[in-house]
């Protein structure tokens, strides 16, 4: 199975460091936010990676590509480990698609079809870093395998929050999964269905390209995900998965320092100096 990244956001919340570096390069500590999406889908078993990309964002197109100086320079100090990560992608599949106008995630996806072809496919938004014991695609591929229907991650969310996701609500077929009967792209807390939020993470079927191709715009006046979803419901059973593991909200400064923080608690080298600044500053505080 195929993997789409939509990776064509401009990253304003961002700026001014967007201006040269693709957000999504932005470092959790020393590692890149697509590369943990990457990792997060090779540990799923998916190998096969389509990206759409936006003009001006090459370096996520040069950033799983060889740099034979860099290699040269880190085999002449005896320091290739440092790379060996990234390393590991050199060999795998990875084709760019561009989305030349910002027309929202749905137009994105619509313009993966020529790669994707006529099979199931995942999508990935890096932004979403979720830490889990198995990981999040392998997780949704088992449900797939099982049903043979979409598979959309999902999380609850506090009240406040409803008008930043995409919320459903339908019934339960199983611990986590749920047949979604209603689906609705940033509702007002009011009109909300229930607090079930879609997180970026989806396993979909090959149907959802021609819904997508005569989708109007939606919410935020873009092409919306969502409101194909929503047609396809029509068609065909679709849904919903609330997976195990925990997600961090990248894609904010706020969520950006807690993802930071939460992956330095669990990282060998930096946990211990975490915990004990954590400690520190909380003392701080009470004084
Ligand atoms: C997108 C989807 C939304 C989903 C969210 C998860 O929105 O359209 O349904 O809840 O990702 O992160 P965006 O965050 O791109 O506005």
């Amino acid at each position: 199975m195929k993997i789409v990244f939509p990776v064509a956001g401009v990253g304003t919340r961002f700026l001014p460091a967007t201006k040269e570096v693709p957000k999504e390069i932005l470092p959790v500590i020393d590692k890149p936010l697509i590369q943990y999406a990457v990792e997060e889908a090779v540990a799923s078993g998916l190998n096969n990676f389509v990206f759409i990309t936006a003009p001006g964002k090459e370096a996520l197109e040069r950033y799983f590509s060889p740099n034979a100086e860099l290699d040269e320079f880190l085999r002449r100090h005896r320091k290739t480990h440092l790379l060996a990560g990234v390393k590991s992608f050199y060999k795998k599949k990875f084709t760019y698609i561009r989305q030349e106008q910002a027309l929202g995630f749905g137009h994105a996806i619509a313009l993966a079809q020529p790669a994707i072809g006529n099979e199931a496919f995942a999508i990935s938004l890096p932004d979403d870093l979720i830490l889990s014991e198995t990981p999040v695609m392998a997780q949704m591929l088992a449900v797939y395998e099982k049903y043979r229907s979409p598979v959309i991650a999902f999380m609850e969310v506090p009240p406040a929050d409803v008008p930043r996701y995409g919320i459903a609500a339908g019934p339960f077929l199983e611990e986590r999964v749920f047949a979604i009967e209603k689906l609705v792209e940033k509702p007002t807390p009011a009109s909300a269905p229930s607090r079930h939020a879609v997180i970026g993470r989806y396993i979909m079927t090959p149907d959802i390209f021609p819904l997508l191709k005569k989708e109007k715009k939606g919410a935020g006046a873009e092409i919306q995900l969502t409101d194909a979803v929503v047609e396809l419901m029509q068609r065909r059973q679709v849904l919903g998965y609330f997976f195990e593991g925990k997600r961090f909200d990248a894609g904010t400064t706020l969520g950006y320092i807690e993802t930071l923080v939460h992956v330095a608690l669990q990282r060998d080298d930096t946990r211990d100096f975490t915990r004990r600044l954590l400690r520190g500053l909380a003392h701080d505080e009470k004084l």
